[in-house]
């Protein structure tokens, strides 16, 4: 099991969040599924343009199959325990100009990561995914056309490791990281 551990002082929440498929397939309240949404919400965004947009389904709702059918059938073996699946879509320009914004990707993915801590601090996982079919999720969502289909998540109650199908359990643990060297460094490539 990785033990992990910060090179330098860190808030303990960027340790405490990570990535696990087993979930108890407990159904979420509203309440709690906005919060995480309203985490994501006061992200910082290039001219605040806000370009991030969550498209969910909660468990036991008729949207949940629409949802679930656009994953692939790894991510299906895990995400069926689920208490949401949202479809993560980022706008490709800006609402004032209608002009590309550059960052729209860089910018939904620092309002996930805001859902993702706000998941972390409720007690729930929220579990990013790239294994589904972008262009169905864009068909069957009605997705505009200067939008982009980002990812998937998983959002959920952490359950117990035997939940999980056989192959998965071994793997049901956190990950470490590269040394910050490798990822940070002054001046340019070298
Ligand atoms: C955009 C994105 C796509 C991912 N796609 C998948 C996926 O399709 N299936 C899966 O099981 N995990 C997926 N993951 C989870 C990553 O494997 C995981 O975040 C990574 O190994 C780091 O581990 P941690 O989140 O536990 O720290 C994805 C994560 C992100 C952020």
């Amino acid at each position: 099991m990785v033990q992990r551990k910060a090179a330098y002082p860190i808030d303990s929440i960027f340790l405490q969040r990570w990535s696990p498929r087993a979930m108890t397939g407990e159904e979420l309240s509203g309440e709690k599924l906005l919060s995480l949404f309203e985490a994501a919400r006061w992200a910082p965004s290039s001219y605040n343009n806000q370009p991030w947009r969550f498209l969910y389904a909660k468990r036991n709702t008729k949207e949940w199959d629409v949802f679930f059918d656009l994953m692939v059938e790894f991510n299906q073996s895990w995400t069926k325990n689920a208490s949401a699946l949202v479809v993560v879509v980022s706008k490709k320009t800006f609402d004032f100009n209608g002009k590309p914004a550059q960052t729209h990707s860089f910018d939904t993915g620092a309002a996930w990561m805001s859902l993702a801590l706000q998941a972390t601090k409720q007690g729930l996982v929220a579990h990013g995914m790239q294994g589904f079919d972008y262009d169905k999720a864009k068909k069957v969502l009605n997705v505009p056309d200067d939008y982009n289909v980002e990812a998937m998540l998983a959002i959920g109650k952490q359950g117990k490791k035997d939940l999980l199908p056989k192959e998965l359990q071994d793997k049901e643990e956190p990950s470490d990281r590269k040394k910050l060297s490798e990822i940070a460094w002054e001046g340019g490539f070298k």
